[in-house]
């Protein structure tokens, strides 16, 4: 799929704000710092669209890019991030978990995982939480140009066998970086062939 425009939409704090449900929608979600922000510049090519940091945190709002016209890539904040009081925290995973269960046009979540570490705690609870609520979701493996092929290939076998503790089968996995712009077809496609079955809810 080619893009031809991406823009930025609107950054919101609330759910009932966000724009009509009538196009096929992505929500990025993982830990802060693990390149949610990135994966979205780098699927547009667009540098400065989603604000990126080597600060955890920096994306604080649901924000909506219009891509093509016709589908949305929301990226989200991260979650596992401690330097927020403990009740900011709470609020904030509410708030993304009720936009999480209750946004119509959501196809996909991308749960994006850094590739360099062993299976965390956090990514293998919210995949479960994903699975419980009847999410559909698809795993994102972030950062492969920091380290070997061959590490990268284990960390995905070790995730992916994690999860068997959880699910009968794990879902559908993407090995990326925003560097060197691996995986981006394949994320594309995906997308593409999502969108074509794509009924709108209103
Ligand atoms: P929050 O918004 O804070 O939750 O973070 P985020 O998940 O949006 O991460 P962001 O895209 O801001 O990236 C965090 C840091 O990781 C930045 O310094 C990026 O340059 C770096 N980074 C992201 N993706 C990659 C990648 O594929 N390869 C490398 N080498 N660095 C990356
Ligand atoms: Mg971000």
């Amino acid at each position: 799929m080619q893009i031809r425009t991406a823009e930025f939409k609107c950054s919101n704090t609330r759910t009932d704000k966000l724009p009509a449900p009538a196009l096929p929608e992505y929500a990025f979600i993982g830990r802060s710092n693990v390149g949610k922000s990135s994966l979205i510049n780098m699927l547009t090519q667009r540098k400065g669209l989603a604000k990126t940091s080597q600060t955890p945190g920096k994306t604080q709002l649901i924000n909506h890019f219009l891509i093509n016209e016709k589908w949305y890539l929301v990226d989200l904040p991260g979650y596992g991030f401690a330097k927020t009081s403990r009740t900011n925290r709470g609020e904030w995973e509410r708030f993304i978990r009720y936009y999480l269960k209750n946004r119509e046009n959501l196809q996909c979540v991308f749960v994006l995982i850094d590739s360099r570490l062993e299976p965390q705690k956090v990514d293998l609870d919210f995949c479960s939480w994903l699975g419980e609520q009847g999410i559909p979701f698809v795993l994102v493996f972030t950062k492969a140009d920091k380290q070997s092929k061959l590490k990268t290939e284990q960390t995905v076998s070790a995730f992916k066998k994690a999860m068997l503790q959880y699910f009968e089968e794990v879902p559908q996995e993407f090995t990326t970086s925003s560097e060197e712009k691996t995986g981006r077809e394949e994320l594309l496609a995906f997308i593409e062939d999502v969108n074509s079955r794509f009924v709108s809810p209103i």
